[in-house]
C-alpha cells in the first residue's frame, strides 16, 4: 500500500507535467472566449505561440474557424459540454487542420473556464473504414438473408411432410414425426432470429430521454452485482422521430451486454449531447443526437473489435452474439449510425441517430 502523501504527491507532479507533454491540443478560454493557456500540443497545432493569443478572442485566432461561437457561449451558459467531430481551421499561412474538438466548463479558482480538447484527424481515413465496416457488415447480412431463404424453403417441406406422415402413424412411431416437427420449428426459429427484425419502425416524434429512463428503471434493479448507473442527458435535445420500443430494445442490449462484463466496482453512464458535423455512412449529418453508454468495464477483446456487429460473434460462452447485430440493424433503421471505441477500463458504444435540417439550412 501507498501512502496517502505519496499518492497525492504523484498525482501532482504528472497533473503538472502531463499537460505540457500531451499530444492532445489542449486550450483554455475564459467565460469571454478569450485564450487563456495553450499547451505545446495546442501552439505546434495552430503554429501560434501562447505569447501571441494570449487574451485573444479565440475564433479571431484564425482566417477561419468553423466551431459554432453561438454554441460555445451556450455551453458558457448552461455547463453542457460537446463535441464537433469536423471542425476545420484556416491558418494564417493558409493551411487547413481538420480536428475533432470537445468542449467543456471547468472551474479553476473558482473562474468558470473553457477547456478545448482538439485531436486532429485524417477524416478521409476515418470515413473509410466506417465505409469498410459497413460493406462488410451489409455482406454478411446479404449471405445470412440468401441462406435464410435457401434454408426455410425445404424446412417448410420437410415440416410438412412430417405433419403429413403423422396422421397415418400409430401413437407411438408419432413420437418420431414430433421430433421432426419441432427439431424443424427449432431452425427455423434461430433463422428467423438470424435474419433479425424486420418489421419496419413506427416512428414518432419523441423525448429519447423518456426512452432511457425506462431502460434505467429496468437494468437500475436487475442487477445483482450493484453496478452504479449515472444519467448525464442534455435537456435542451428537441424530440426526434424514433420507433420507442426498437430504440429500447437496442439500448437493453448494449446496457446488457455491459452488465454482463462489469463487477462490484462497475459503473454504466447514459449520456445524451447533440453532436454536430458527423458523418453517417458516409454521409454528413450537420446536427444529431449523440446517445453515448459507457462502462468502465475490461473492454471488448482486440481480436473482437472488427466484428462485433456481426451475428453470431460471441466473446462469451453461453452467448448468441445476436445482440449487438440485432442493435445495429434496429439503428440502421433510424438512418443512424451505432459505433463502438473500446480500451481496458472504457467501452463506448454511441448510437448517432440524425436531426432533420431545419428550414434555413
Ligand atoms: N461493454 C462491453 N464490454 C466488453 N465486451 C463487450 C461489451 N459489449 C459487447 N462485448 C463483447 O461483444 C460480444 C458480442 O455481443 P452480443 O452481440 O450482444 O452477443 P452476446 O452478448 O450474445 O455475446 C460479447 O460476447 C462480448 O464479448
Ligand atoms: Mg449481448
Amino acid at each position: 500500500m501507498h501512502s496517502s502523501t505519496q499518492l497525492k504527491e504523484i498525482r501532482q507532479y504528472y497533473q503538472q507535467q502531463l499537460v505540457s507533454q500531451l499530444g492532445t491540443a489542449v486550450v483554455v478560454l475564459n467565460d469571454r472566449l478569450e485564450v487563456k493557456y495553450l499547451n505545446p500540443s495546442a501552439e505546434a497545432t495552430f503554429n501560434k505561440s501562447l505569447n501571441r493569443l494570449l487574451d485573444a478572442p479565440f475564433v479571431e485566432c484564425f482566417v477561419h474557424c468553423s466551431l459554432d461561437v453561438e454554441r460555445l457561449a451556450q455551453v458558457v451558459r448552461t455547463g453542457q459540454d460537446f463535441t464537433d467531430s469536423d471542425v476545420i481551421l484556416e491558418l494564417i499561412d493558409g493551411s487547413r487542420i481538420s480536428l475533432e474538438v470537445s468542449v467543456s466548463v471547468i472551474r479553476i479558482d473558482g473562474k468558470t473556464r473553457v477547456l478545448l480538447e482538439c485531436k486532429q484527424i485524417d477524416k478521409q481515413k476515418q470515413i473509410n473504414t466506417e465505409m469498410f465496416q459497413e460493406q462488410q457488415w451489409q455482406a454478411a447480412r446479404d449471405l445470412i438473408r440468401g441462406l435464410a431463404h435457401e434454408i426455410k424453403n425445404p424446412l417448410g417441406g420437410l415440416r410438412g411432410a412430417a405433419q403429413l406422415l403423422d396422421r397415418e402413424l400409430s401413437t407411438e412411431q408419432k413420437e418420431y414425426t414430433s421430433l421432426i416437427i419441432e427439431q424443424a420449428d427449432r431452425l427455423t426459429n434461430l433463422v428467423d432470429r438470424l435474419l433479425g427484425p424486420n418489421q419496419l419502425p413506427k416512428l414518432a416524434p419523441m423525448n429519447i430521454h423518456q426512452v432511457l429512463e425506462t431502460v434505467y428503471q429496468l437494468k437500475k434493479y436487475d442487477n445483482a452485482k450493484g453496478v452504479r448507473f449515472i444519467r448525464d442527458y442534455d435537456p435542451s435535445i428537441p424530440e426526434i422521430d424514433v420507433d420507442p420500443e426498437k430504440l429500447q430494445q437496442t439500448l437493453l442490449n448494449i446496457v446488457g451486454n455491459a452488465l454482463q462484463v462489469l463487477d462490484e466496482d462497475g459503473q454504466i453512464v447514459l449520456k445524451t449531447r447533440i453532436a454536430t458535423n458527423q458523418t453517417i455512412n458516409g454521409e454528413k449529418v450537420k446536427l444529431a443526437i449523440k446517445i453515448s453508454i459507457i462502462d468502465n468495464g475490461p473492454g471488448i477483446p482486440a481480436s473482437l473489435q472488427d466484428k462485433i456487429f456481426y451475428p453470431m460473434v460471441s466473446g462469451r460462452a453461453s452467448g448468441t452474439g445476436l445482440g449487438l447485430s440485432i442493435a445495429q440493424t434496429l439503428v440502421h433503421q433510424h438512418h443512424g449510425k451505432l459505433a463502438c471505441h473500446s480500451y481496458p477500463g472504457r467501452t463506448e458504444f454511441s448510437i448517432i441517430l440524425p436531426l432533420p435540417k431545419r428550414p434555413n439550412q
